[in-house]
């Protein structure tokens, strides 16, 4: 995983419950002191030590837990990527745009880092499908992109969105819909 997303993880650790809590969560996943770079790429086990240790230090339910995470994750991730969005795009043409533009420009920056493989189908105006493609299977964390990147854009409230598992492993449905 990439150096940045980890490190955010550890920004958001210790924003939201202290220094303290960070130290007991990293050396439970045997990752203290571990320095995070966030030009470097991170093996998936060593994130999901910490995120699975902090689950059970915060007593955390899984999808909620990593709901939140994507979600704080958003106003970093569009300052560093910002060269790739069209300041017209709100929160469809962003998502709409993602895999082509953004998840793209992740991957040819750096062929070591994985994103997941969305397939995105506008529906109308107003609605779109994003179908997601990922051994590491945690679509919760994009749920909470989404609704990051809608809350940048003000559009939160009218934000309609539902999270369907499929019967194949790792691929899951997200169907987005602004209401007016
Ligand atoms: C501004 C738009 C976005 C940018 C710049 C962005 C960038 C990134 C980056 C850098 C990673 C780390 C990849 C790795 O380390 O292998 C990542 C992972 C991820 N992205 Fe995005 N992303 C964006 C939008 C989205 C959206 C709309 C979704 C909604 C489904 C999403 C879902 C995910 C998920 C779930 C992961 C975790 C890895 C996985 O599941 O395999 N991203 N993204």
């Amino acid at each position: 995983m990439h150096g940045f997303i980890l490190l955010e993880f550890e920004k958001y650790i210790i924003k939201e419950h202290g220094f303290a809590v960070w130290n007991n969560i990293s050396r439970k996943a045997n990752a203290e002191g571990l320095s995070i770079d966030a030009t470097q790429v991170y093996p998936d086990s060593i994130v999901f030590s910490l995120v699975g240790e902090a689950i059970k230090e915060l007593d955390a339910e899984p999808g909620t837990f990593l709901e939140r995470f994507g979600y704080a994750l958003v106003p970093n991730l569009l300052k560093v990527y910002k060269a790739y969005i069209d300041p017209a795009w709100r929160t469809m043409d962003v998502l709409e745009h993602t895999e082509r533009t953004m998840h793209h420009a992740v991957r040819t920056n750096n062929p070591e880092v994985t994103p997941p493989i969305l397939e995105i189908t506008r529906k109308g105006p107003k609605s779109l499908q994003i179908i997601y493609r990922s051994k590491r299977n945690i679509p919760q964390l994009g749920v909470g992109v989404i609704k990051g990147i809608a809350n940048h854009y003000g559009e939160l409230p009218k934000l309609h969105l539902h999270l369907t598992q499929t019967a194949e492993d790792g691929v899951y449905l997200i169907d987005v819909s602004m209401l007016s």
